[in-house]
């Protein structure tokens, strides 16, 4: 196989990133969409150039010409779709975050480790060529020995694309339910960056409050590194009279890591609120700054399409696995759990609250 025909189920707000990935390799054919709302996957067909569209999932699993799908609709309904897919023989690479509760991802790790095809958990910021530079930097040994890390994310009251009222709602269920639309939904990229940038988390901290009775911020996060003195914050702010420049979501995000020899920064990644160079690093007493790098948001998603792509034809690891995808779902699950009962807590058999009984097809 020298193509990968691919299936598109969900065709909301952040499907348009997922498809610039596929139209853009040369590997890569989106032959078919299904979203539950006729209009919106007849909408995206015709954007995309794709003829095949339909409502009912099972319709598109049941086409023995796909050979993989990409599961873009909210994380209540991942399970359900994934698990189909993978019994429908197809290779599957999913949203984050992978599903709601640690039984969940159990059954999804299980399903696809037995599979024998690619399951991949689409991470975008683990693509982000500013963040992927910076962990290069690390790797390199020119920070040495990385030991703190620093994460601000700041959202703001205007910028940005138009996100429909149809991709707030079910956000606004799940924040009603206690899956924090910033610090658990958005959280995800966060907690990935922790874990790309410096490995594995032992315990958290959190507080978790609201500047306006809704949005989860302000929040203070800390966790520390597994069997080291290192350790990671990110700080939360929404900011609700500043508009934030940015092409694609009203937020932003930047990244600091220290070393015993030097910093490396991370200035930006969903929006432009600082300018100048994407990244900058401190060593030997001067900055060096790097300003030729891609700092668009949206390479991150074709960093991560084309990973899916490689995964399937070229055997690459997929990034995240279905294994780190469920490390990274523990760690947001315990934040949430930390900042509800004011406890520290170490993730190392951490369930948070398990059948979340509001899973659906
Ligand atoms: N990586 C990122 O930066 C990023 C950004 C936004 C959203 N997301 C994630 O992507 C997913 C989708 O988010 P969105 O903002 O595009 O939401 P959205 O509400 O705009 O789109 C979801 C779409 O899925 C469709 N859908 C739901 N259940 C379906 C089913 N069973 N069969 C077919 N279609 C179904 C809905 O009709 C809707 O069109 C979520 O998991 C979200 O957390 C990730």
């Amino acid at each position: 196989m020298n193509m990968v025909r691919v299936g598109i189920i969900g065709c909301g707000r952040i499907s348009d990133l997922h498809a610039a990935g596929y139209l853009k390799n040369p590997r890569a054919k989106i032959s078919a969409v299904c979203d539950a709302d006729i209009g919106k996957a007849k909408e995206k067909a015709h954007e995309w150039g794709v003829e095949t569209y339909c409502t009912d999932y099972s319709a598109l699993l049941a086409d023995s010409t796909i050979d993989a799908v990409d599961i873009i609709t909210p994380q209540r309904s991942h399970e359900v779709l994934a698990l189909k897919a993978i019994e429908a023989g197809k290779h599957v690479s999913i949203q984050k975050p992978m599903t709601v509760d640690m039984n969940s991802a159990d059954r999804m790790v299980a399903a696809a480790g037995a599979s024998g095809k690619v399951f991949k958990l689409a991470e975008n910021y683990v693509f982000y060529p500013p963040l992927v530079f910076a962990k290069r930097v690390i790797d390199d040994g020119l920070i040495g020995e990385p030991t703190s890390m620093r994460i601000k994310f700041i959202s703001g009251s205007s910028g940005g694309w138009d996100v429909p009222a149809s991709a707030w709602n079910w956000r606004i269920d799940e924040h009603i339910k206690g899956f924090g639309m910033q610090t658990f939904d958005h959280g995800h990229h966060m907690w990935s960056v922790a874990w790309y940038l410096m490995g594995n988390v032992e315990r958290v901290s959190a507080w978790i409050d609201s500047v306006d009775g809704g949005i989860d911020c302000p929040a203070e996060i800390m966790w520390k590194y597994e069997g080291a003195p290192k350790y990671g914050s990110c700080d939360y702010s929404h900011a609700t009279e500043l508009h934030i420049p940015s092409r694609y979501y009203a937020n932003d995000e930047w990244f600091e890591v220290t070393g015993s020899k030097g910093i490396v920064m991370v200035t930006r990644c969903t929006g432009n609120v600082c300018s100048g160079a994407p990244v900058r690093l401190f060593r030997d007493d001067h900055w060096t700054e790097y300003l030729d790098i891609d700092s668009d948001w949206a390479s991150g998603f074709k960093g991560s399409t084309d990973n899916f792509i490689s995964a399937i034809l070229d055997g690459d690891a997929p990034m995240l696995s279905a294994e780190r995808g469920r490390e990274v779902l523990r760690m947001d699950l315990a934040i949430q759990e930390s900042a509800r009962t004011r406890h520290e807590i170490a993730l190392a058999g951490f369930r948070g609250p398990v059948d979340s009984a509001w899973a659906e097809e």
